[in-house]
């Protein structure tokens, strides 16, 4: 018998919990029928641990975390837990693990399925084909520079300081990953920076075009980050991988989320050295507005779980198939609400999830 796969999930907070339901579904049926075994271990995380623990990230969930070969995330926070000071804050629990795991490379591919292609806010002919990946450097940058913090100044004014700060090896890393990921797709690579404002953007721009060098077959090009927002809605498909840098790659990832029909489609991988820690989330937040009324669109956490049988588990097959029946589903004119049109057939949640392992059943027969 094959080694089983061992995974930790935590569903978090939000549409977290009700998405996931629908990945464990997948996960069933992947056991039953395709042999595919897995070690499943199931916690808090976000503001759950918080209530739970005190904490949106207990220190046995991070171990945990260590021990797996990938972790599967939900969502964290809500308006709930809105006062709590910024350490136990849900989203601390995610950067948290991002961090501890070292997980630098962040995947968020673009793809516009295309029974989707009208979805898109977007002209379809723009959108028609679109498959881009965004890759987003996650443990460095702003999000973790010192100094930072709120102080008090002598003059009743107060002042808020974050750092962007790189170092050469962060740049070399997540670079290698971005020119690695276009060889196996379509050879380009986007560097986004603000070079012309800021002297961590002008580093990240020469390590950038240094390891352009031991790539020859692959197109490089720098854009600034400003005009890669405009660009890609402008021209999307001009794009192949797009590598950035933590808060730019935060706020594009979210642009291009959009061109694609639905926040609620996008999968995302967060890798850190090879082989070494791996979280599957989707890009999409908690959604606490519409969180326990079988609303959600559970389909970009399905999608994480497929990158995690591509990326982690070696088993892309089964990824295969589940992307080939997420595009089934939809071609069969089946929606959530979030990407419902005249027409087209509502479904819950649970019936999504439902729909698409009925049609891994269909298309493995
Ligand atoms: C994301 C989210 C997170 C981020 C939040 C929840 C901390 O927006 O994964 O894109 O800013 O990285
Ligand atoms: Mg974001």
């Amino acid at each position: 018998m094959s080694k089983k796969h061992s995974m930790l999930i935590l569903p978090g907070d939000g549409i977290g919990p009700e998405a996931m339901v629908e990945v464990k579904k997948v996960v069933a049926w992947l056991t039953a029928n395709k042999g595919i075994e897995f070690d499943i271990s199931e916690d808090e995380v976000g503001g759950a641990a918080y209530d739970k623990y005190g904490t949106s990230l207990a220190d046995h969930t991070l171990e945990k975390a260590k021990e797996v070969d990938a972790v599967m995330f939900g969502a964290v926070g809500g308006p709930k837990w809105d006062g709590v000071e910024y350490s136990l804050r849900p989203e601390a629990g995610l950067l948290k693990l991002r961090k501890e795991l070292n997980l630098f490379a962040n995947l968020r591919p673009a793809l516009c399925f295309e029974p989707l292609v009208d979805a898109s806010s977007l002209k379809p002919e723009l959108v028609s084909g679109l498959d881009i990946m965004i890759l987003r450097e996650l443990t460095g940058g702003v999000y973790f520079g010192e100094p930072r913090g709120i102080e008090e100044l002598t003059n009743g004014q107060r002042r808020g300081v974050n750092t962007q700060v790189y170092e050469t090896y962060e740049i070399h890393r997540i670079g290698h990953v971005a020119f690695d990921l276009a060889r196996k797709r379509n050879g380009k690579v986007t560097s986004s920076e603000k070079a012309n404002v800021m002297e961590s953007g002008l580093l990240w721009r020469e390590e950038m075009e240094l390891i352009a060098k031991d790539y020859p077959d692959v197109e490089y090009e720098n854009m600034l980050a400003d005009n890669c927002g405009m660009q890609l809605v402008r021209a999307p498909k001009q794009f192949d991988v797009i590598v950035t840098d933590n808060l730019f790659g935060d706020m594009l990832s979210d642009v291009a989320a959009m061109l694609t029909g639905s926040l609620g489609m996008l999968p995302s991988a967060s890798l850190g050295e090879k082989g070494k820690g791996a979280l599957y989330e989707p890009v999409h937040g908690s959604a606490p507005d519409i969180a326990g009324q079988g609303k959600a669109n559970p389909i970009a956490t399905i999608l994480s779980f497929a990158m995690a049988l591509r990326y982690t588990y070696d088993e892309g097959d089964a990824a295969d198939l589940i992307e080939n029946a997420v595009n089934e589903v939809l071609a069969n004119d089946i929606r959530t609400a979030d990407i419902n049109q005249p027409g087209m057939t509502l479904v819950s949640t649970s019936e999504m999830g439902s729909h698409i392992v009925d049609a891994m059943e269909k298309l493995s027969n």
